[in-house]
């Protein structure tokens, strides 16, 4: 069973894909990067200023030290001498503060811009239709605004700063070491054919390597995600082998990829530090060669000794600075992606509130199938439900009951036909003004970590205790919350986890009707409640639905008896609909399932 493999469309799969550096894309992501750096752009100034005054500052030392040599002590002049020392200390004391400051900075400026682009993907998160999260696993989607956003960190707080730095002082070094005497200078350059070609195909390779490192840290975030919300389905299974050797397999395979980046620094590093040696070697078997014969100070070739490691370490820095840039691409590529996908479900332009709602709810030869890939669920349904209705939807599993209830909260849009709410096609309503009047109970309410009273207000946090208490008693839940340890104010733990099945439905019932909604969905919403609670929550709901449309799929006969409507569905199509008298008459699909029904409780 390929549990672990399934695609995703998140980027997070396309192992090996080369980075796309088309003008479209690179554009995408400088605009990204700029719009979320605007609202910083002053400190940011300020921050590349001092990033620029440091580099200055930092090529001063080498200089003074050859002036030291040549001019203080060669020459014995003391005076001149204490002034160079006194320059060279204060050069170190703005290089401190300059460096402090700039550290601080691009600190403050960059995690400011992470916070927001964390914010920003979680508000788009919020916007994108439930086909998305049906689609992606939700370990990637949090890998997005973790890992990556953490990858970009990287290069954010110490990336750009090393990269301007170590650049200017590349350049600076190699302006400076011509101006101290081009000779030596072009002699100590020759190293720089073979680390040029050294660093092509160390970039080659970590390009690559950092790629992969980076899709597979994302594979064991979703693998981990998912298996431990799965824990209990895996423990009851006793797949807990099988799970282990799959983890086993991601986890190795983001091994293998942190080990040949490890392989490609052990190689390339220390043969950086090889040339940076025969360089040096140069400097003083040329340079000695020519201080022997006059032709240059000692201080020069002192200099000259010193600036070579102003050469060499940026060299190595940006290229190790070049594994942090390719992650940063890769995840902000990432980023990107998430951020372009636009939900399916949007307001139409001009849109409006829908008003107050009766509930007369319409749907117009219906044609609607999950994705152009999956096959087709309605086929031009027709239903007619006058408002204050409690309509039973029954049929076999997979009939298309639960997508009628997603299509009437809008979660999808029919590919054909309509559906309306009191006259009003639900493309044309804000999403926002539609569900505000809808209240749904799905099989498992989902239950936030927090206390009973907040996830009874969940719709309202401005209930009052005494309206929340109401609620829970009208759906039979007040007993069991007074007999928690703190009653109302017990926290549930994530998911709820610290309540029954049942007891988190009875909840999870409490927060719809506390929502006032006036229309209403329950989704096999009784099925995990023993049989006296559910007449008790029918009797609350019958009370609470007097004037209001209702929507109940379930399999409990007395629940659908009593319903003023029941609608059978087939394989997406409505074979008949009535009373339960009038079905029973027809002996058809309807008389079969309450067969089954009647067969079950006898
Ligand atoms: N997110 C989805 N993506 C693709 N197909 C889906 C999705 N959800 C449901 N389906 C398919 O749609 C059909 C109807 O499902 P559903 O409406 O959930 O049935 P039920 O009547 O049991 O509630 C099923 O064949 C199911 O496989
Ligand atoms: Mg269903």
């Amino acid at each position: 069973m390929k549990i672990h493999q399934a695609g995703s469309h998140l980027s997070e799969d396309r192992g090996g894909a080369v980075q796309d550096w088309s003008w479209r894309r690179t554009r995408r992501r400088i605009g990204l990067l700029a719009r979320l750096t605007l609202p910083y752009r002053g400190r940011t100034a300020l921050a590349l200023a001092t990033l620029l005054a440091y580099t200055l500052v930092a090529l001063a030392p080498p200089y003074l030290a050859k002036l030291a040599i040549d001019e203080g002590i060669d020459d014995a002049n003391l005076g001149r001498l204490t002034w160079i020392v006194v320059l060279f200390l204060a050069s170190a004391v703005a290089a401190l503060f300059l460096s402090s400051a700039n550290t601080y900075l691009t600190g403050w400026t960059g995690e400011r811009v992470l916070a927001d682009l964390r914010n920003k993907l979680f508000r788009h998160l919020e916007r994108l239709s439930m086909g998305f999260y049906e689609r992606n696993r939700a370990g990637a989607i949090v890998s997005r605004i973790t890992n990556d956003v953490e990858a970009l960190d990287q290069l954010v707080t110490d990336g750009v700063t090393s990269l301007v730095q170590n650049t200017l002082l590349l350049g600076g070094t190699a302006v400076v070491l011509f101006l101290l005497d081009w000779r030596l200078a072009l002699a100590t350059l020759t190293v720089l054919p073979p680390m040029a070609l050294a660093t092509a195909w160390f970039r080659h390779r970590s390009n690559r390597a950092y790629r992969n490192v980076r899709e597979r840290l994302g594979l064991v975030t979703a693998t981990l995600a998912e298996d431990i919300s799965g824990m209990r389905v895996v423990q009851s299974f006793t797949r807990e082998p099988v799970q282990e050797r799959a983890f086993h397999g991601v986890n190795g395979r983001y091994r293998d990829a942190n080990y040949e980046t490890t392989v490609l620094n052990a190689i390339y590093f220390p043969a950086v530090d090889l040339l940076s040696s025969a360089a040096t070697a140069i400097v003083f078997g040329y340079g000695g060669w020519l201080v022997y014969h006059g032709d240059m100070s000692a201080g020069t070739l002192f200099a000259f000794a010193l600036y070579l490691s102003n050469f060499f370490d940026p060299i190595q820095q940006l290229s190790q600075l070049y594994n942090t840039f390719l992650a940063a691409i890769a995840a902000l590529d990432k980023i990107v992606g998430v951020l372009d996908e636009e939900p399916q479900v949007v307001d139409a332009p001009g849109a409006t509130a829908l008003p107050r709602i009766e509930g007369h709810v319409r749907f117009d030869d219906v044609r609607f199938g999950y994705g152009p890939e999956f096959p087709e669920v309605l086929h031009g349904l027709e239903l007619d439900i006058p408002a204050g209705t409690t309509v039973a939807l029954v049929g076999q599993t997979g009939a298309g009951k639960s997508t009628i209830a997603k299509l009437l909260a809008r979660f999808y849009d029919p590919t054909e036909g309509q559906i309306e709410i009191d006259g009003h096609d639900l493309r044309d309503v804000t999403q926002h003004s539609l569900r505000r009047q809808l209240g749904i109970v799905p099989q498992e309410g989902f239950l936030f970590g927090g206390t009973v009273s907040e996830n009874i207000a969940f719709a309202r946090p401005d209930a009052a205790p005494a309206e929340i208490a109401a609620a829970a008693e009208a759906v039979g839940a007040h007993r069991f919350i007074l007999e928690l340890e703190e009653g109302y104010e017990t926290q549930l733990g994530e998911r709820g986890t610290r309540l029954s099945l049942g007891q988190r439905q009875l909840v999870a019932f409490a927060r719809a009707l506390l929502a006032d909604p006036r229309i209403l969905i329950l989704d096999e919403a009784t099925s995990s409640v023993d049989i006296g609670t559910e007449r008790q929550i029918e009797q609350a709901l019958r009370k609470l639905l007097a004037g209001r449309t209702a929507f109940v799929i379930a399999h409990r006969l007395s629940t659908i008896r009593d319903a003023d409507l029941i609608v059978v569905l087939e394989h997406g199509r409505v074979v008949e609909q009535g009373t339960h008298e009038e079905l029973l008459v027809r002996r058809g699909l309807y008389t079969r399932l309450y067969g089954d029904w009647a067969a079950d409780v006898a």
